[in-house]
């Protein structure tokens, strides 16, 4: 391979909230040249006019288009899918279209091409755990099942009619493609299964820069901006760990700097200290929020409850725990994750007040009086 294929990586995704993260730090520490794709640039506005960035707003699934670039790249990293909740039990087809279907072409062109791949799965592939599998289970007597390890863990996904499994079934599908691959055509990748990464650009307000719900982050900060109630599906009692995108975004580097120790790997990237109910999520939030926002410091939230068809519609199940074990990662490349839920939670924050702040000002009673008198 050229030096200066070697030297390049094709960030497929680079648009996006994890892409956007991973861009900036390849720019900026390394002298990668990078081919970014995406089907939109607004969140990379920023970085576009950067020398070892070429940008090519462009569909992943046309394969005819990528692979030329691929063929220009040493290294594939594949980030570029549909990855919202809402959307696995609304339009189930396009979300399997997009995390295998119309993806699997990438990864038979990486493989004729030489290239690596880094290809990004979810943590959703893990699905649910055995005691939130078996209704009534008393966890005292079901084997510890919430710790998932990428090579011990059993995947175990809802019924076909839980359209919510629909994305993890297409990742896991697409993280056997990518193993058979290496397996039979000596394709070198490492697969990277996040866990609920959050920090600033990440998803969109409804109604100010996009349609239809988002991640949990953003549902929470839409509803504190706009002084709405901030709704808890099934009352908030399923847990996840979140994972500061500054950690995550050191773990992907050591992938790429790491070539050796990262081949044929799967990795787990996540910190399993910050796990949290989602009701505390909330509670968390609203009590940041005070103090970023001090305006809002005498401010009463509301939250109220909601059943998961309410929120998602038919045909939605839900993880009820996961917690990464990252002891693979840890003696792999030496990654541990290093910041707390709080710390995390507020870059975030910071991040949406700084973008939303100013577009969600609510009109104050003040504000409200002048507009009376004037119309
Ligand atoms: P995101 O939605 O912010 O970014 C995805 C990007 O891919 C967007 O910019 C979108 O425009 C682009 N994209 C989608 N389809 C495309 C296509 N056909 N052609 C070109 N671009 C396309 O999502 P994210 O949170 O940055 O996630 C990135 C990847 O990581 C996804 O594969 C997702 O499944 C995975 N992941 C993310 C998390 C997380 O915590 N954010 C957790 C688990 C897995
Ligand atoms: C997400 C998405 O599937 C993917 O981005 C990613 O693959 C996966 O995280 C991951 O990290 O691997 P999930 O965590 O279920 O999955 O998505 P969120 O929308 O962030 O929901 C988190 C929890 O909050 C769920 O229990 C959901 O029911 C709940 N929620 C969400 C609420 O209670 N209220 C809301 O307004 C939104």
């Amino acid at each position: 391979m050229s030096d200066d294929r070697t030297a390049t990586i094709a960030l497929l995704g680079c648009g996006g909230f994890i892409g956007s993260h991973l861009l900036e730090r390849i720019l900026d520490a390394t002298d990668y040249r990078v081919e970014g794709i995406d089907l939109s640039s607004r969140k990379i506005a920023a970085f576009l006019g950067r020398k070892r960035l070429t940008f090519h707003t462009m569909n992943v699934h046309d394969v005819a288009a990528m692979r030329p670039v691929i063929e220009r790249c040493g290294t594939v990293i594949s980030l570029a899918a549909l990855c919202n909740p809402y959307l696995y039990t609304h339009t189930p087809i396009d979300v399997i279209e997009s995390n295998f279907v119309k993806i699997y072409p990438l990864v038979q062109a990486c493989s004729e091409s030489g290239c690596r791949l880094i290809h990004f799965s979810t943590s959703e592939v893990y699905g649910r755990t055995l005691t939130g599998a078996i209704d009534g289970a008393d966890p005292r007597h079901v084997p510890v099942s919430h710790l998932l390890d990428e090579t011990a863990t059993p995947l175990l996904l809802g019924p076909i009619a839980a359209q919510r499994w629909c994305y993890a079934s297409a990742k896991q599908l697409l993280e056997r493609a990518v193993f058979a691959y290496g397996f039979e055509r000596g394709l070198e990748y490492t697969i990277v299964r996040p866990f609920n990464f959050i920090g600033p650009r990440m998803d969109f307000i409804p109604g100010i820069d996009g349609e239809g719900v988002p991640r949990v982050l953003a549902c929470f900060m839409d509803a504190l901006l706009h002084d709405t109630s901030i709704r808890l599906v099934d009352g908030g009692t399923n847990r996840r760990c979140f994972t500061a995108i500054r950690d995550a975004v050191d773990a992907v580097m050591l992938i790429l700097e790491r070539r050796h120790a990262s081949r044929q790997r799967i990795f787990n990237i996540g910190n399993p200290a910050n796990e949290t109910t989602i009701a505390a999520l909330a509670s968390r939030m609203i009590d940041l929020y005070r103090e970023l926002r001090p305006e809002a410091a005498g401010r009463n939230f509301s939250v109220e409850p909601v059943t998961s068809r309410e929120f998602y519609g038919e045909g939605y199940e839900d993880s009820d725990r996961r917690v990464p074990a990252v002891g693979a990662i840890a003696g792999a490349l030496g990654w541990t994750p290093k910041i707390g839920l709080v710390d995390a939670l507020r870059s975030a924050m910071e991040g949406f007040i700084r973008e939303y702040g100013m577009k969600c000002r609510k009109v104050t009673g003040a504000f409200r009086d002048i507009v009376r008198e004037t119309v």
